[in-house]
């Protein structure tokens, strides 16, 4: 999956209008896009929008983010809406994989409860929003066989440690950020999961947008998460592998077929060895089918 949409989850009128875009997932937003008083209520309207949509043949990956386990609220929120079969559920400030253990057998409860196959909903963290979690991005390999994807955070890692800013001049993050951003993407790859880019809050940059897709495409990056509809279409874009890329990846897993018992082939002048195949691989297992 290319474009991750968050929707506050308090609001059935953005829940409508995500539908109407080409986001390959929606985040339904029990967390910090909704303030407590409004989180019964929020609870309530992602159970009828899941009700309403899960069975139907063409819709979004169904994503639930819930409340942080310290905010004592993770529990009650998958009670609600576990009944209605989310595709997968969204852990913030996850500190490890011993966090992802503990979602594990909350949700298998209430699979077993509900009649869902047991291991039908996914896990996704947000796992670098404290201090902490950054020195836990190594053990979420083996957690569960839910977890499918690892994303990054800068709003709450500032927070956390008190940062006066996340950027510099030219917009770039900042090395306490780049740190965790790189920590993820690896943690992401050594447990198996999707590395998710972290969301561009500036809604109406598109340009700066489309260089940070770009620069996270280029680092393995697969996927980046959007708060604003109108930026679904530059992630699909960005993430969405070129007819030149494909191309040249066919060309590259073609040379090494051609010469079965070769280690290192050459190709338009260039030498090609095993992780070169390994990455034309990848890329064409992103391609769309
Ligand atoms: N999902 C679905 N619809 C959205 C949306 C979203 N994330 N963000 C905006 N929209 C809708 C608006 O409701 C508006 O609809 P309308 O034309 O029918 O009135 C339209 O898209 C244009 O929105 P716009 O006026 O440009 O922005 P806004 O000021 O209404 O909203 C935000 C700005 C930041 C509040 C909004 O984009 C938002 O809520 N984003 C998600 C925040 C979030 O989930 N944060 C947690 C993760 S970091
Ligand atoms: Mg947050």
């Amino acid at each position: 999956m290319r474009s991750f949409l968050f929707v506050p989850a308090d609001s059935e009128k953005k829940l409508s209008k995500g539908l109407g875009t080409a986001a390959d997932a929606l985040i339904l937003d029990l967390e910090d896009s909704v303030v407590a008083d409004r989180k019964p209520q929020a609870r309530t309207i992602v159970h009828s929008f899941l009700t309403d949509q899960v069975a139907k043949p063409k819709r979004p990956y169904l994503i639930v983010r819930v409340n942080a386990r310290d905010s004592g609220l993770t529990e009650a929120d998958l009670d609600a809406v576990m009944p209605a079969r989310p595709d997968a559920v969204m852990l913030p400030k996850a500190e490890g994989g011993a966090d992802v253990s503990y979602l594990d057998a909350q949700l298998a409860r209430r699979e077993q409860a509900h009649g869902i196959p047991v291991g039908h909903t996914r896990i996704l963290v947000v796992a670098t929003e404290t201090a902490k979690a950054i020195f836990q991005l190594g053990t979420y390999a083996g957690a569960s066989a839910r977890l499918s994807g690892l994303t990054w955070g800068a709003e709450d890692l500032a927070a956390d440690i008190g940062a006066e800013s996340k950027h510099d001049a030219d917009g770039r993050y900042i090395e306490p950020f780049q740190l965790a951003r790189s920590l993820c993407l690896f943690g992401a790859v050594a447990a198996g999961a999707q590395p998710i880019d972290s969301v561009y809050p500036a809604f109406q940059d598109r340009d700066g947008l489309r260089r940070e897709c770009e620069e996270a495409r280029r680092d393995g990056f697969t996927g980046k998460m959007a708060i604003h509809p109108g930026q679904v279409d530059i992630i699909n874009d960005v993430f969405t592998p070129s007819e030149a890329a494909i191309a040249e990846a066919k060309a590259v897993v073609a040379a090494f077929a051609a010469n079965p018992t070769a280690g290192a082939v050459g190709l338009n002048g260039r030498m090609l060895d095993m992780p070169h195949l390994k990455l034309a691989q990848r890329l064409l297992a992103r391609v769309p089918s």
